[in-house]
This record gives structure tokens, C-alpha cells and sequence, in this order.
């Protein structure tokens, strides 16, 4: 009885989010770093990305120095799906870190993926945090760091339908920002612009490059 009461449960929050399937990440890349490249501003160049706290158990991504802190925090992995629901790899994946945790049994970390988040309605700013919500898939162009999506409202027409089947858009919306991180930190960290010009003035257009250790 409490069995099937929890899977209509879950195929009740299935059907409400649209999606009746989940993907799962668990085909692991080798290590690598992150670094900041092809900035206006030069001197953020080469410099390395790391996981920092923003939360329990909840990371941003923050600007770091011209050398990778050792260690896990300078450490990620692209998670591909090995049983993509459409039968085809669709060329992306989730950011993965290790966080270092002690007393669990038989593992000294847990895998977190990194989902942009949150909406806040007084910008269009928002940052990757590591954490326990569903990642947001992402892709790499060569070793660039990109966004694939299907949704792109630049051409709409009123009164028109789109195209039912859009072309693929790679987005590059990577900035190196003072932002607000978690919960209550603010950190010159990774952000993402979800569309235009972005609204916090410190914000630094950058490419994100990764590098297998
Ligand atoms: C990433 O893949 C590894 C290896 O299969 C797995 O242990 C880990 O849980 C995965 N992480 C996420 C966030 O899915
Ligand atoms: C360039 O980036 C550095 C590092 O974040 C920052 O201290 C400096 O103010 C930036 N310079 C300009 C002109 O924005
Ligand atoms: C796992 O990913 C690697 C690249 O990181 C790829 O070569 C391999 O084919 C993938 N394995 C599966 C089962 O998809």
C-alpha cells in the first residue's frame, strides 16, 4: 500500500514537470581543471575555476588564482548519460565536483552536479551551485563550455506558431561576476546570463576552458 501511494506520488510528479523519463549521468570523464580565457579584461585570463562554500553542502563555482588550489576543489568531471533516453547521445552532460565528506561509510565524497539556479526576478544572473537538485546539462565545444538548447525566442512573430522543429543553439553566456552565491554569499564567481546585456555591472564576459589533468 505505501509502496504504490509513493509511485503515484512520483508518476503524478513526473507527469506535472512533462517529463515521464530521467536521465541519468553516470559515465565519468576523466579529471580536469577550469579556466577563464579570450576576457576583454586580460587580467582574468588563465585564471583557475574552484568550488567554494556557499551553503551546507552547497558550492558555487568561484574565481581563483593563476594556480589550481590542490585537491578536489580545482577538480571536475562531465557526467555523460551511457542511456540516453532518445536511444542517441545528445552531446551533453552534467558539471560534476567530488565534495570531500567524512563519516560516511565505504566513501570519502559525494558526487554533486551543478544546476544553474536561482531565479531571482531583479536580474537575469544566475550561477551554477553544486548541490542535490538536478543538474543542468551542459555541453563542451572542443573544451569549451557551452549551453545547448532548442528554445531561442529572438525571432518570434505575434500571432505566429514557431517552427516546431528550432535549430540546435550552442549559448556562450559564461561571465565571471561579484554575485550573490547560496545562500547569503556574494564571491567574484562563475555566472551564467540567461539572455542580453547583463544587469550587474561587474560582470566580465569570459570562455570557460576545460584541461584533463
Ligand atoms: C557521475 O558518475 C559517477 C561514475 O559513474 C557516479 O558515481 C556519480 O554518482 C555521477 N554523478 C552524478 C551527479 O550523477
Ligand atoms: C579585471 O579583472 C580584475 C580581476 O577580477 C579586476 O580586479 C579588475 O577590476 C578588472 N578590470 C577592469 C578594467 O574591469
Ligand atoms: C563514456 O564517455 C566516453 C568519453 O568520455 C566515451 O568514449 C564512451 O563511449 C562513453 N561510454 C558510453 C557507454 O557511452
Amino acid at each position: 500500500m505505501k509502496i504504490s501511494t509513493t509511485s503515484s506520488v512520483l508518476a503524478l510528479a513526473a507527469a506535472s514537470t512533462g517529463s515521464a523519463q530521467t536521465t541519468t549521468y553516470t559515465n565519468q570523464s576523466a579529471p580536469f581543471t577550469l579556466q577563464i580565457a579570450n576576457s576583454a579584461n586580460a587580467s582574468l585570463n588563465g585564471l583557475y575555476l574552484f568550488s567554494c562554500h556557499a551553503g551546507a553542502a552547497i558550492e558555487g563555482i568561484c574565481v581563483g588564482g593563476s594556480t589550481p588550489i590542490s585537491g578536489a576543489s580545482s577538480t571536475f568531471y562531465y557526467n555523460t548519460t551511457d542511456t540516453d533516453v532518445s536511444g542517441s547521445d545528445d552531446g551533453q552532460g552534467l558539471l560534476v565536483w567530488n565534495l570531500p565528506v567524512s563519516g560516511l561509510p565505504g566513501t570519502d565524497h559525494v558526487s554533486q552536479s551543478a544546476a544553474l539556479q536561482p531565479y531571482r526576478p531583479g536580474t537575469n544572473v544566475v550561477v551554477p551551485l553544486f548541490g542535490f537538485d538536478a543538474g543542468t546539462p551542459v555541453h563542451f565545444d572542443d573544451d569549451k563550455l557551452t549551453i545547448k538548447d532548442y528554445y531561442n525566442d529572438a525571432n518570434y512573430v505575434a500571432g505566429q506558431f514557431p517552427d516546431s522543429t528550432p535549430a540546435e543553439t550552442v549559448y556562450n553566456n559564461w561571465y565571471s561576476c561579484w554575485t550573490g552565491v547560496g545562500g547569503g554569499y556574494t564571491y567574484e564567481a562563475l555566472s551564467w546570463v540567461t539572455a542580453g546585456v547583463p544587469h550587474n555591472p561587474t560582470c566580465e564576459k569570459i570562455d570557460v576552458i576545460r584541461t584533463f589533468l
